[in-house]
């Protein structure tokens, strides 16, 4: 069984791509694979560039990941309310050729920003967007005002969200284990 976690930025030091990977080692039934956006590397998407180039070798690559995996940790940044351009990007390619993007795998769902609303915006946002798009959410988690609550080397260092995190993940294993 692979966990296939990311984070929905462009960012070289993403904190949700930090988040994403904590989250990923709390899993104890998968074989754990940690991507970044970047190395699948996609020029900014234009129907006339598609018709030019067809569809970079990256979409393909990232597809596979997605298609081969059996569950998804993905932690969002939120850049003005809404998604990073990088992950909106990608969602864009992909979607042209799998209008599945998420191929109706399982998914853990995040967001972190360094602000108290944690995400949020773009966390509910994306709830209601990406099952339209073959996420099948299993759950939600908001890490609020991540510089004051995580450490990296450690993990979420506020112990009632950590508490939060470990709860939901339990919840979600011992449903799939059953489904
Ligand atoms: C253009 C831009 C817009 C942003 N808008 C928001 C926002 O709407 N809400 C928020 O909480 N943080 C916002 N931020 C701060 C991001 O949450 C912060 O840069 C965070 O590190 C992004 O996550 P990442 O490191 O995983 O890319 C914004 C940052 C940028 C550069």
């Amino acid at each position: 069984m692979k966990l296939l976690a990311f984070a929905g930025s462009n960012s070289s030091g993403s904190i949700n791509k930090q988040l994403a990977a904590y989250a990923a080692g709390l899993f104890t039934r998968y074989e754990i694979e940690v991507v970044h956006l970047n190395d699948f590397p996609m020029p900014l998407f234009s129907v006339d560039l598609e018709k030019e180039i067809g569809s970079p070798e990256s979409v393909d690559r990232f597809i596979d990941k997605i298609a081969s995996c059996d569950f998804i940790v993905l932690s969002l940044a939120e850049n003005n309310k809404c998604y990073n351009a990088g992950f909106k990007n990608a969602f864009d390619w992909i979607s042209r050729k799998q209008a599945k993007v998420f191929h109706n795998k399982p998914m853990l769902l995040m967001a972190t920003s360094p602000g108290k609303r944690g995400g949020a915006a773009v966390l509910e946002f994306a709830s209601h967007h990406l099952p339209f798009y073959g996420a099948d959410i299993k759950g939600l988690f908001s890490l609020p005002s991540f510089n004051d609550n995580f450490k990296a080397g450690q993990g979420i260092t506020n112990e009632d969200l950590d508490k939060q995190l470990r709860d939901l993940i339990l919840k979600i294993e011992t449903q799939e284990q059953t489904a």
